[in-house]
């Protein structure tokens, strides 16, 4: 998308994929070499930073959970005041800017202040940590519907449509649910997904460090309580294709 305006900078948000440099896309390594100004979340690894051309302000902008570096507002009017000075910034964010990452609130507020702006996707979480797991997320005999769901809550609890994620043959995977891995698979269970549907958490996917531990939706918390303490990035995946995974992760 881009918008017409008087301004000569613009703002890219760009997709750094799941951690892994070399999932990148070509334009995104480009514009990296390009930009004037990077700002960059957490979860965008070094080795996709270390693309940046010389003399680039990299800011980094938060956040964990939790634990905001800069507030939401603050990131989006420094955007503002950079591409007004005719600057070529890049908004990076990890995996893909419109998948849970906020990307809609930006390009709002930039074509508010009639920033240009374009968006570059990213690989995002889940289709990286499929891929290094060697798990289909859909399957012609197991799952004819993905769904995406955040873990993600101001109290704890996810307000979700169980009824929706409890019909059969789908994929469930959750972003943000590590934190509330006890309470989403007591919540699927109570609403009709069978105890013994394969679960698995994927931490760090795409990285070195990658971890993949496998039970059921009854089994997978306490596998995960014993594992931890556990560092970085985690994602829920729910379904019969998890039996499927051949990856080593
Ligand atoms: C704020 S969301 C951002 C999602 C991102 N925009 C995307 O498309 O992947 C952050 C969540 O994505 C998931 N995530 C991101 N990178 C991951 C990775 N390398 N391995 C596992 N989960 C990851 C985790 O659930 C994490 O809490």
């Amino acid at each position: 998308m881009s918008t017409a305006s008087h301004v000569s900078g613009r703002v890219y948000l760009v997709g750094a994929g799941p951690g892994d440099p070399e999932l990148l896309t070509l334009r995104a390594a480009r514009l990296l070499g390009r930009a004037d100004t990077v700002l960059h979340d957490r979860l965008v690894g070094p080795g996709v930073l270390e693309l940046c051309r010389p003399g680039v302000e990299l800011i980094f902008v938060g956040k964990r959970r939790a634990e905001h570096h800069m507030r939401q507002a603050e990131i989006q009017a420094l955007m503002i005041e950079r591409a007004r000075a005719g600057q070529v910034v890049v908004r990076l964010k990890g995996g893909d800017p419109l998948v849970f990452g906020r990307g809609g609130e930006e390009i709002e507020s930039l074509a508010l202040a009639g920033i240009p702006v374009e968006v570059v996707p990213g690989i995002t979480a889940a289709a990286g940590c499929a891929a290094q797991s060697l798990l289909p997320l859909t399957h012609r005999d197991l799952a004819q519907t993905l769904i995406l769901a955040t873990g993600h809550s101001q109290d704890g609890e996810p307000q979700l449509d169980w009824q929706a994620l409890c019909r059969p043959r789908q994929t469930l995977v959750f972003y943000m649910g590590h934190a509330v891995l006890d309470r989403l698979a007591d919540r699927l269970i109570a609403h009709g997904l069978p105890p013994d549907l394969e679960a698995c958490l994927i931490i760090n996917g795409t990285l070195p460090t990658a971890r993949r531990i496998t039970g059921t939706l009854a089994t997978l918390p306490g596998l995960v309580r014993e594992a931890e303490p556990l560092d970085g990035p985690a994602l829920l995946v729910v379904g019969a294709v998890v039996g499927r995974a051949r990856g080593p992760a």
